[in-house]
């Protein structure tokens, strides 16, 4: 009689009537730690319903109010660190501490959402009619920021509750119900946020978190005529949703093959130091990962020895012990990354370390003399190694980092600041980082990627502004 996880609906804990679930994998031990819900079709339907009504009142109360829920979720969410990190050590095995950190950053991505909500839906416009040729001053425009419905969100499984957390407050802060898909790697953690959401006392109805296979209720939850906006992260899938998705706003955040640069006159320290967070933090599983670095040849020597020493001292182990590497999310997973590390390693790339892999867990590598026919130069492994590509140019790895599908974010690193922002309006991504690797945070900055890495922009304020429509009254006076 094991238990069975509940999932969210009108309020309320439920079993689905499939009488089916869903298990859970811990990478580490790779035995099924949990079991979740696996919700039906027509469980779904009933919790669009139940939004769309519940969505109506949320919309009419005071912004204040909903700031105030928004604020109570936030802290008792944090209240709930301990055991919300200890569901994503054992499903994502994510490090002790990272996995604390990742939920006190929601707390804090929460309050913040709800501050910054009250003050830009809490402005409107008017505009009067004389401006444009041919009008007397007879016309007076209000416009305001509207919600837009249902808000269906779908998060990853390296962020199960910051990156659910960063669609739900801005759905809700301007007035949107909610309906959550955790991914099923960390599904469990998801259900517990939840469950402070719940202890907050949010209307009945108005989110609810539903959990199943994806062939199940995949395309049935996002091709829903419920759903009027979709906020995903997270790979390909990203792709085939916006090709199949309604005439609703789209925000996706899906892959990235974020390049660091390295110029001849960078600070070779500061270089390696970041190599080493922006390529192995998390084993390499965001989507914020430095994923190819472009040295030109004349320092690539000495900072390649420097991140080998730095490698050297990473802690290779399980998740519980805080090591800085931890078994990767699933084992299909770590089989692909291997792929990738046996065609580099076919195609002649010089490994910095021994390659070493048991079970999930696979040890931090570095590949050097990277060539562009390897797939690793060019596919995202999602994983804890990172390979080296020697340029002769600065062209050189502008030219790299633009012929990839993948546009999320990148980085340079000079001395030499006129060099820096040039070199940044030529990378096509979403955002450079000048000088340290590639990161989301803070979570208010904006955060997007161009070409296959995703549409739309986030970061809390244009993920607000993203979840409302304008709505205008004209007042036409005699
Ligand atoms: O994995 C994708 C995340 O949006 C990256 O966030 O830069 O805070 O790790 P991060």
């Amino acid at each position: 009689d094991e238990e069975v996880y509940k999932y969210y609906a009108d309020g309320e804990w439920r079993k689905s009537t499939s009488g089916k679930s869903v298990s859970i994998i811990n990478p580490t031990t790779r035995k099924t730690q949990f079991k979740v819900q696996a919700c039906t079709q027509e469980e779904v339907n009933k919790v669009m319903e139940a939004a769309k009504v519940a969505q109506k009142a949320w919309a009419r109360t005071p912004l204040w109010k909903r700031a105030e829920l928004l604020h109570k979720a936030a802290a008792i969410l944090k209240e709930h660190k301990a055991p919300i990190a200890e569901c994503l050590i054992k499903e994502i095995a994510k490090p002790a501490k990272d996995a604390v950190t990742e939920v006190v950053r929601s707390g804090d991505l929460v309050s913040y959402t709800a501050e910054e909500g009250v003050r830009i839906l809490g402005e409107g416009k008017l505009l009067v009619s004389d401006s444009f040729p041919g009008n007397e001053r007879n016309k007076y425009c209000l416009s305001s920021k509207v919600p837009l419905g249902v808000v269906l969100a779908i998060p990853p499984f390296n962020y199960p509750v910051n990156l659910a957390v960063s669609k739900i407050a801005p759905a809700l802060i301007a007035g949107n119900a909610l309906v959550l898909k955790p991914p099923t790697q960390g599904a469990v953690a998801a259900l517990h946020m939840m469950h402070c959401f719940h202890l907050a006392g949010f209307p009945k109805g108005l989110i609810s978190c539903v959990t199943g296979k994806g062939s199940e209720i995949g395309d049935f939850l996002t091709m829903h005529p419920g759903v009027n906006c979709i906020s995903f992260t997270g790979g390909d899938t990203g792709i085939a949703i916006s090709k199949k998705a309604g005439m609703i706003p789209l925000q996706m955040e899906l892959g990235g093959k974020d390049a660091c640069i390295v110029l001849e006159d960078a600070d070779l320290d500061l270089v390696a130091a970041n190599i080493v967070k922006g390529g192995f933090s998390y084993s390499g599983q965001r989507c914020t990962a430095v994923k190819v670095v472009l040295i030109m040849d004349s320092v690539a020597d000495e900072v390649v020895e420097k991140v080998k020493s730095k490698v050297a001292k990473l802690t290779v182990g399980p998740p519980e012990d805080d090591c800085d590497i931890t078994p990767v999310v699933t084992e299909s997973s770590a089989n692909f990354i291997e792929g990738l590390v046996m065609d580099a390693k076919e195609k002649g790339a010089t490994f910095c370390q021994e390659y070493r892999r048991e079970g999930n867990l696979i040890w931090p590598l570095l590949l050097d003399h990277v060539r562009p026919d390897m797939r690793i130069a060019w596919e995202e492994p999602f994983g804890p190694v990172l390979p080296v590509i020697r340029i002769l140019s600065v062209e050189e790895g502008i030219h790299h980092c633009n012929a990839s599908n993948f546009g999320l974010q990148g980085c340079v690193f000079t001395r030499d600041i006129n060099k820096a922002i040039m070199v940044s309006d030529a990378m096509e991504s979403g955002t450079i980082q000048i000088n340290s690797a590639p990161a989301r945070g803070p979570d208010h900055f904006p955060f997007q990627g161009l070409k296959d890495s995703g549409i739309g922009s986030q970061g809390i304020t244009n993920s607000i502004n993203m979840m409302v429509k304008v709505k205008s009254t004209v007042i036409n006076l005699p």
